[in-house]
């Protein structure tokens, strides 16, 4: 279900409560294990995302990172100026993220080897404009202005996170994931040949180390429908489409060289269940003939999502 799994579901909210804030919860191995395995316990599925967030490597670095109910992630403070970069540090993920590790190899005991588990952190480009912007954003004024009027300072600040991505990621691995996903949210503020040029050798880079743990790595993109070429050609082995893509436009284009994944639209679960499940199946059966084929929302799933057309979307998906 990608992000915010929980916040649809009672018990998470309870839990939520319970615990304190967000952060709290990821930064507890017992709780953060319990909420990723909530939604396997009611719903089934055959793989378990992780209970953590993309803003966890920034807050490593030594960044103030705040969840604000109705605002969403605040970092502080934002990342403009060299000297601001190389405020930043490293971290040893073995012990400034031992929870995560701590979590993973938990979820891994409750279930079991037949079950996958799905580490993930953020993309170079996603993670730089929360460190720039400060905030989610919808224009990206402040990531573009640097990226264009400093562009060795942006490109020194993608290179600080792949860097502290790549250990990051090898980390979950060695806890128990089995496949690693990158999410590039925001890279669909970009044109093809801006992506291509000033983003893409970092996602790459980045891809190839991950590919190095010896497991899978999927690729996602919201908007990502100018640059599917570009996220097969950063070698990753599976490219998580959002649902504006027609399927067999992405099987036409890019279907050969990778797997796919995605690409319901969340929304979709607002409507009643029996259009879910005739949603679901359409999707299902666009992609029938891909090779090598991971159900998935395009996006993630919203809070006040019904439960009964979750419930529908899986009896569908799962039967
Ligand atoms: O689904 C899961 O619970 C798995 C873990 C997961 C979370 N975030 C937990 C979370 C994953 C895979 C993410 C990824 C993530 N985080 C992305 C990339 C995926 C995507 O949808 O594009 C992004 C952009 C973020 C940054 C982030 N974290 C945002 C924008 C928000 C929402 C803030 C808001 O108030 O709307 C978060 C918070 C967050 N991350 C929640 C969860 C369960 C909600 C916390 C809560 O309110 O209880």
């Amino acid at each position: 279900m990608m992000r915010q799994a929980g916040r649809y579901l009672p018990e998470y909210r309870a839990t939520r409560l319970d615990k304190g804030g967000f952060l709290d919860m990821v930064h507890d191995p017992a709780t953060a294990a319990e909420v990723t395995l909530q939604p396997i316990r009611r719903y089934g599925m055959d793989a378990a995302v992780i209970f953590c967030d993309i803003l966890v490597p920034p807050a490593a670095m030594g960044i103030e990172v705040r969840f604000e109910e109705g605002v969403g992630p605040l970092l502080d403070p934002p990342v403009r100026d060299a000297a601001a970069i190389n405020r930043l540090s490293d971290f040893d993920p073995d012990v400034a993220t031992a929870f995560l590790g701590a979590a993973i190899e938990r979820v891994r005991g409750e279930l079991g080897d037949e079950r996958a588990i799905l580490g993930f952190c953020g993309a170079p480009f996603t993670v730089a404009s929360y460190l720039i912007e400060g905030r989610s954003s919808r224009n990206f004024e402040n990531t573009k202005a640097l990226m264009l009027g400093s562009p060795e300072l942006f490109d020194r600040l993608l290179e600080r996170v792949v860097d502290v991505s790549i250990p990051y990621l090898a980390h979950q691995v060695r806890a128990g994931a089995d496949a690693l996903q990158i999410f590039d949210s925001w890279g669909g503020a970009l044109d093809e040949v801006t992506y291509r040029a000033r983003i893409l050798p970092s996602l790459t880079r980045l891809v190839s180390a991950a590919k190095e743990n010896g497991v899978p790595v999927i690729a996602y993109l919201n908007g990502c429908h100018h640059l599917l070429e570009a996220l097969a050609d950063s070698g990753a082995d599976v490219v998580s489409i959002d649902w504006r893509v027609p399927p067999a436009e992405a099987i036409a284009r890019i279907g050969d060289r990778v797997a796919l994944q995605g690409n319901l639209d969340p929304c979709t679960l607002f409507a009643p269940p029996d259009v879910v499940r005739e949603k679901a199946r359409g999707v299902l059966d666009a992609f029938a003939d891909q090779r090598g084929y991971i159900f998935n929302l395009g996006s993630g799933i919203l809070p006040k999502t019904p439960l009964e057309s979750v419930a529908a979307l899986w009896e569908t998906v799962l039967t």
